[in-house]
């Protein structure tokens, strides 16, 4: 399977400012592809320092966008935005993401709404306009930060589970369909990694997994991220005890057995 080139690509990341977004901008313009950054518009200073840093260092291309995808019709504007200012899209890294933590029965239905919004519908959203012309063009690559959570439920968290199973499924099924166009689709499935996302939406200060996982860092799990995108991996999960747990053990341990455990494990740690 040949590589993909970055150097001199287009590639929007959202979620850019902080995090894992962050990383995979540096890594991004590291190689050489012209970065269109993404953030919430609160975020516009610390978006334009990190284009003033990937600029100077990589001498690469680079602009600046802001769209919350809590607007109705955020992703579209955004991707209209992006067609505006960019020759072309090459790469999408679907990134930007929340957390709501706590039990189903008592969270609003509000932030529970918008977490479906940001992370599921913002994805498909974005993936939906961008493949056509990827797939016009002979090629291109989606980059989808799933997450370890897509491999089972995620009680104390379900809705940012399903939110990561459904993109999980959305990102297999739509890399078989593009077989033979030039594009692929990669889901990148980290776990618990150190990011300011582990400090939001009423996420304990620690929950009993992490004691066993760890934080990975998010440096670590870009470039990982963005090696399984040139190789044009479909299924990404980094580090091997998560890929032992989440993609081997996981599937031949009865199902009722998966659930009692992660019930468990994802509980905040006293
Ligand atoms: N950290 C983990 O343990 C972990 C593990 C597996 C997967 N992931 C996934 O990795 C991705 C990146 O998260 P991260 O850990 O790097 O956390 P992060 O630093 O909080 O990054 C998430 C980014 O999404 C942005 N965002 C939130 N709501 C938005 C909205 N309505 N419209 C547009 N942008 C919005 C945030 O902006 P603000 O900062 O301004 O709110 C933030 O910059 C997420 O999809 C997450 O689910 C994280």
């Amino acid at each position: 399977m040949s590589k993909y080139d970055l150097k001199g690509k287009y590639v929007l990341i959202t979620g850019a400012a902080t995090g894992i977004g962050k990383e995979l901008s540096r890594c991004f313009a590291a190689a050489g592809a012209n970065c269109v950054l993404h953030a919430l518009p609160g975020q516009r200073k610390t978006l334009a320092a990190l284009g003033r840093e990937l600029r100077e260092k990589h001498a690469v291309k680079v602009w600046c966008l802001f769209e919350d995808f809590l607007d109705r019709g955020g992703p579209e504007k955004l991707y209209r935005k992006v067609s505006r200012n960019v020759p072309r899209l090459d790469v999408l890294v679907n990134n930007a993401g929340m957390v709501v933590y706590g039990p189903f029965h008592r969270a609003r239905l509000g932030p529970q709404e918008n977490l479906v919004r940001v992370n599921a519908i913002a994805y498909m959203d974005l993936m939906r306009l961008s493949t056509p012309g990827m797939i016009k063009r002979g090629g291109g690559r989606v980059l989808n930060v799933s997450s370890v959570s897509a491999f089972q439920p995620t009680p104390h968290h379900a809705v940012y589970g399903a939110t990561k199973a459904f993109i999980q499924s959305l990102s297999e099924a739509v890399n078989q369909e593009l077989r033979g166009t030039g594009v692929r689709i990669t889901a990148l499935c980290p776990s618990y990694t150190d990011t300011p996302l582990l400090k939001k939406g009423g996420f304990p200060e620690k929950v009993r997994w992490i004691r066993i996982s760890g934080l990975a860092d998010p440096a670590v799990i870009a470039r990982k991220g963005v090696r399984a995108l040139v190789k044009g991996r479909p299924v990404y999960v980094p580090g091997l005890v998560n890929k032992f747990v989440h993609l081997v053990l996981n599937r031949i341990t009865p199902r009722v057995i998966v659930d009692a455990i992660s019930n468990f494990a994802l509980k905040k740690d006293a």
